[in-house]
C-alpha cells in the first residue's frame, strides 16, 4: 500500500470504470405535483425526463463506495492496489472530514492518502488531470478517482428554475501507470472566478455561516442564473474540446464519442453544432439522470462502455463546464 515510487512513467492507462445511482426515481410528472411546472416545459427546455434521488440515510460517500467497487471490479484489481483516492464533489457528506476519507474507510484502505476536490461540474475532469499528474510524476502508481453528488439535498424544492434540473449519482475510474501505452492522451482545464455569483450555494461557508435565518431563506441550496450560465457554457465547452484535441494531436474525426457534461440537451446540441459534429457522435443520458455535476461525464462514460457504444481502442472526449466558472476536457483511449 502507498507505494510511492521513484520511477517516472510515460503514460497513464484507464484500468476500469463503474457507476452507481440511487434506486428512487423522480419523474417530471412527480415534480408537477410539488412545484408549478410541466413535463412539457422541462422536456423541451432541458431534455430531462427523470432523475435519481438518494434516500435520507444514503449519503454521497455511499454512492461513491458502490461506484468505486464496480470500478475496482472492472479494473480487475483489489482495493489494496490503490495508492491514492480523489473524490470530486460539491455535495460532500459533511463539511469535514472529506468524502474521500469516508470512502477510504468504507473500502478498508487505512493509510493511503485521500482528499476531495471542488470544481463543480468540471470536477471529474479536474480529478483526471490530478491523477495523470500524480501518476506521471511517479508519485503514485494507481489512483481511484470518483465524481459523486447528491444535488437533490442542496435543492430548493420551491424554486422551479433549479429544482427540476438536478439529480444524484456517482461514477468512478481506476487509472494506473503505464510504460508501453498511454490511454489518457490529454487533459485541458480552465476557470474564471469572476463569474462565481451566477451559480452558487450562498450560505454554509465562512461568508455566510449557517444561521436560522440562512436556513429560513433557503440559502443552503443551489442558486443559478440559468440563461447566463447557458451562454457561457457553450463557447467554453467548444474551446475546451478543441484545446484537449490539440494537446492530444488528434482531430475531431478521430473521436468516436463526445461525452459532454449533461446539463441541458440544448447546450449539447449547440456545442455539437459549433464543433460541426453530428449528434450521433454525442452521448446523451441526461433524460434519465438530470444534471449530476461532477458525476455526469464519468457515469456517461461508464454507460457508453457497458452498452458497447465504446469498444477497446476507441477515442472518447469528455468535456465539462460548471460553477466557478470551471471548464475542461480530456481525450481518452478506452
Ligand atoms: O451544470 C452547470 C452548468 N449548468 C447549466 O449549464 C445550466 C444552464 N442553463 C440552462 O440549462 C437553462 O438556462 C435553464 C434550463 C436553467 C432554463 O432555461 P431557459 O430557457 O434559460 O429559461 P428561463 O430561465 O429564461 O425561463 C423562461 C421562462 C420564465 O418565464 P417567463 O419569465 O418567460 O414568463 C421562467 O419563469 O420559463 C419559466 N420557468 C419555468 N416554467 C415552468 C423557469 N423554470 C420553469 C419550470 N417550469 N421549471
Amino acid at each position: 500500500m502507498n507505494k510511492n515510487s521513484e520511477a517516472k512513467f510515460i503514460g497513464t492507462k484507464v484500468l476500469g470504470t463503474g457507476s452507481y445511482f440511487p434506486k428512487k426515481v423522480l419523474s417530471n410528472a412527480d415534480l408537477e405535483k410539488i412545484v408549478e411546472t410541466t413535463d412539457e416545459w422541462i422536456l423541451t427546455r432541458t431534455g430531462i425526463k427523470e432523475r435519481r434521488v438518494s434516500e435520507a440515510d444514503e449519503p454521497t460517500s455511499q454512492l461513491a463506495y458502490f461506484a468505486a467497487l464496480e470500478a475496482l471490479k472492472s479494473a480487475n484489481i483489489s482495493p489494496q492496489d490503490i495508492d491514492l483516492i480523489l473524490v470530486a464533489t460539491i455535495t460532500p457528506d459533511m463539511q469535514c472530514p472529506s468524502t474521500a476519507c469516508l470512502l477510504q474507510n468504507k473500502l478498508g484502505l487505512k493509510g493511503i492518502p485521500a482528499f476531495d476536490l471542488s470544481a463543480a461540474c468540471s470536477g471529474f475532469i479536474y480529478a483526471v488531470s490530478m491523477a495523470k499528474a500524480y501518476i506521471e510524476s511517479g508519485m503514485y502508481k494507481t489512483v481511484l478517482i470518483v465524481g459523486a453528488e447528491e444535488l437533490t439535498k442542496f435543492t430548493d424544492w420551491t424554486d422551479r428554475s433549479t429544482c427540476v434540473l438536478f439529480g444524484d449519482g456517482a461514477g468512478a475510474m481506476v487509472l494506473t501507470a503505464s510504460d508501453e501505452s498511454q490511454s489518457l492522451l490529454s487533459v485541458y482545464l480552465g476557470a474564471d472566478g469572476s463569474f462565481s455569483d451566477l451559480l452558487f450555494v450562498p450560505a454554509g461557508g465562512t461568508k455566510n455561516p449557517a444561521t436560522l435565518d440562512t436556513v429560513n431563506q433557503k440559502l443552503h441550496s443551489i442558486k443559478m442564473l440559468g440563461k447566463e450560465v447557458f451562454k457561457a457554457a457553450v463557447p467554453k465547452m467548444v474551446y475546451a474540446a478543441q484545446k484537449a484535441l490539440e494537446l492530444a494531436s488528434k482531430k475531431l474525426e478521430d473521436i468516436k464519442l463526445f461525452i459532454p457534461h449533461q446539463a441541458n440537451m440544448r447546450i449539447l446540441e449547440a456545442v455539437a453544432k459549433k464543433l460541426n459534429i453530428s449528434m450521433e457522435s454525442v452521448f446523451v443520458n441526461l433524460h434519465k439522470t438530470g444534471n449530476i455535476s461532477s458525476a455526469t461525464t464519468i457515469t456517461a462514460l461508464d454507460e457508453a462502455i457497458k452498452t458497447g457504444k465504446l469498444v477497446k481502442g476507441d477515442l472518447v472526449e469528455l468535456v465539462a463546464f460548471g460553477a466557478g466558472f470551471t471548464w475542461g476536457a480530456a481525450v481518452i483511449q478506452v
